[in-house]
């Protein structure tokens, strides 16, 4: 399995998602504040990596912390999770994980005779617990969103939402090689994602590794594949689904939806129940992260573009639910109206 993260005796490790995929490194970070610091960086991305590398940020901090007595403990609970909020604002994920580890240091804390190492092993156990949660819901997903595939044909997807993108297996990706596994003959077709290039570095290697059929097309190709007959289906990820249906997913997905359903195109998109926000009502009310310039500005070091010229860099757009086939989830497939079938999931279980 691709280790993108994992939990060792020294740290967190992960696979250093801004060198490859020429390159297989790996960061280890000893202290939340690195932790923290390796979500920024995007050395890990993606909503469902980025939710389980905070809750093992926190697991971290909780386990290095001085503290002695769980009044001392609380206030350094609180700034550990703070600081790990404030990476990044889109993906819901990273804020169910670390309300989830809030939660329980308030169980933990209201418990007569609680002790700071008896906190310490439940935080840690539920940063491991919620590891392994997020490979099973991906396989679940992924079993479920199977069929909607093509057994033969072109599959689009933008991005990574992938192994690398979760704890494993992937999310759209996951879908895709559950049909693979089925026995399908799928191509896939892998946006080059521009800035970052997550679907031209990060998909194409995933899928390789996996020996599945990769293509990389440049962003401004799809609508022409499209009209040739090569996409039968598109699959995405997503970093916040609103209660609406309306989904936040990586820059360039709301046009790859429009494009779909002008060409008949199912498009589909997979996501573990962690990215379902019921809280937020409509799409327009989810934070979009605006990212540095220089993404935009510079490639490999190198200027792209003239000195001071204008640049916008929003990382996520929101393609609104009428542009939805279908959402896949470890709950199982929801159809529109979404209103309804996200709330009538809301308390059922994988
Ligand atoms: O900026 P990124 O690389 O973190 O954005 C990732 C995406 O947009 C993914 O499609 C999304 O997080 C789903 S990952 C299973």
């Amino acid at each position: 399995m691709i280790p993108t993260l994992e939990w060792t005796s020294e740290g967190v490790r992960f696979l250093d998602q801004t060198r490859l995929p020429l390159e297989e490194t790996y960061v280890l970070a000893t202290t939340y504040e690195q932790v923290a610091d390796v979500i920024v960086t995007m050395v890990v991305r993606g909503a469902p990596a980025i939710g389980v590398s905070a809750a093992m940020g926190v697991a971290l901090g909780v386990e290095r912390s001085k503290a002695t007595t769980v009044e001392a403990l609380e206030p350094e609970f609180q700034t550990i999770c703070k600081t790990l909020a404030g990476t990044r604002p889109t993906a819901v994920n990273l804020f169910w994980a670390i309300r989830r580890m809030e939660d329980l240091f308030a169980e933990l804390k209201a418990k007569p005779g609680m002790t700071v190492e008896a906190i310490r092993e439940a935080i840690t156990a539920e940063a491991l617990k919620m590891y392994d949660e997020d490979i099973e819901a991906c396989k679940t997903l992924g079993a479920h969103g199977a069929d909607l595939l093509p057994k033969e044909g072109g599959v689009l997807t933008h991005c990574n939402a992938g192994a690398l993108a979760t704890c494993g297996y992937g999310t759209a990706l996951g879908v895709i090689r559950a049909a693979v596994e089925q026995g399908s003959k799928i191509e896939v077709y892998a946006d080059e994602t521009r800035p970052f290039l997550q679907g031209a570095r990060l998909t194409a290697w995933e899928l390789m590794h996996d020996g599945i059929p990769t293509t990389v097309l440049c962003d401004n190709m799809a609508a022409s594949l499209m009209r040739r007959g090569k996409i039968q289906a598109v699959v995405v990820g997503a970093d916040r689904i609103a209660a609406n249906g309306d989904v936040a997913n990586k820059i360039g997905t709301y046009g790859v939806a429009v494009l779909a359903k002008e060409h008949g195109i199912p498009f589909y998109v997979a996501a573990p129940w962690s990215t379902i926000d019921l809280e937020t009502a409509h799409g327009d009310d989810i934070p979009i992260e605006e990212r540095a310039a220089v993404e935009v500005t510079h490639h490999a070091g190198k200027q792209l573009t003239p000195h001071n010229v204008g640049i916008v860099n929003p990382a996520f757009d929101v393609t609104p639910a009428k542009y939805v086939t279908a959402i896949i989830t470890e709950r199982g497939v929801l159809r529109a109206p979404y209103e309804e079938s996200l709330a009538g999931l809301e308390t059922a279980k994988a």
